[in-house]
Parts: structure tokens; sequence; C-alpha cells
């Protein structure tokens, strides 16, 4: 793998996969800045993720979205973490496969839920905060999920440092 290819490194997944603590990981290993999608979204509209939802609806969300992931290109070396919507869009996709490379973190159905049981920022899990759901969404997001990714990571059971050595040595770092 080209290195002039890693400019940036977006990190995609399901929700509650690991992507925001692997992320600070890798910031520390690597020292490129880190940004994250719904961390932006937030900030510029200035609501949560779920107000944002209930207020604006998910198309505008997702609107916002893709937007931010636009804005990467002009930015420099970086890491994302990004929601765990953004590569269901592919036009999202080919602007991250643009400038940077894609890096998937998998993880079981009962991690996820384990991780995400007690969050409030999940919409998308709102009344429906159970593994079986989480497994029937994730199956459903598999295939977006393969497309776009260049490499894939299992974070089950695995630690940190575990995880983020494995990403810079899949990515040639
Ligand atoms: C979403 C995942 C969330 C957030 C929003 C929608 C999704 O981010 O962007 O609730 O569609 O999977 P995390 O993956 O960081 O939880």
């Amino acid at each position: 793998m080209r290195k002039d290819k890693c400019e940036r490194i977006f990190l995609i997944g399901f929700m509650g996969t690991g992507k925001t603590t692997i992320s600070k990981k890798l910031k520390e290993k690597l020292k490129y800045p880190l940004y994250d999608t719904d961390a932006m979204i937030v900030e510029q509209e200035g609501m949560n993720i779920s107000e944002i939802f209930e207020k604006k609806g998910e198309a505008y969300f997702r609107q916002v979205e893709t937007e931010i992931i636009k804005k990467f290109e002009t930015m420099g070396q970086c890491i994302v973490s990004c929601g765990g919507g953004v590569p269901l869009n592919r036009e999202n996709v080919a602007y991250m496969r643009h400038c940077g490379k894609i890096v998937c973190l998998k993880a079981t159905p009962q991690t996820v839920f384990e991780h995400v049981r007690y969050g409030k920022e999940r919409p998308l899990l709102k009344g429906n905060m159970n593994v079986e759901y989480i497994e029937i969404l994730m199956k459903r997001r598999e295939p977006a999920y393969q497309y776009a990714s260049d490499i894939t990571v299992t974070t089950d059971g695995k630690e940190l440092d575990e995880i983020a050595g494995e990403i810079i040595e899949k990515l040639n770092l």
C-alpha cells in the first residue's frame, strides 16, 4: 500500500465498535490531528445529535454529514472518526477514498450492545436498544461497510494498543 495515499485515515464502522477510543489511541501513536464528524456536526449546528434528528430530521443530518466529509480534502494529514452512517452514502465514500484510506472497525452485536446500552446519543437505537435489533441493522449495513473499506480490523476482546498497532501495520505507516 502506498504511503502517499494515507494522508487521511477515516475510521468507519457500526456504532459502538470503538471508533472514538481507537482514533484517540491512533492520534497518540501517529501524532496526526484528530477530527470526529459527530462532534463537528454538533458544534456547527449548536445541538446534540438527538436534537438534530428530532428537530431537523435524519435527512438534514446526513446532508450536514456529507458537507463535513467534503472538508477533509483541504485539511491535510489527519485521523477522522466517522459517524456510523457515513459510508452508507456512496458520495461520502468517494470523497474519503479520494483523499485517504478507509479503515473499518468491526465488533459482534453483543460487544456493540455493551458499548452503547447506556448512551443517550444514538437516536437510531432509541426504543430498540437490544442485541437482536443491533444484529439486524448491522447485517443490513454490512455490504456498505465492506464496499467502503480498504482494511478491516475486529475489535472484540483486543487491547487498544493492539488494535491501533494492527491498523498502523496494515496501512504500512
Ligand atoms: C449513526 C451513528 C452515530 C451518529 C448518528 C447516526 C449511524 O455515530 O452519527 O447517531 O447512522 O450509525 P457513532 O457511530 O459514533 O455512534
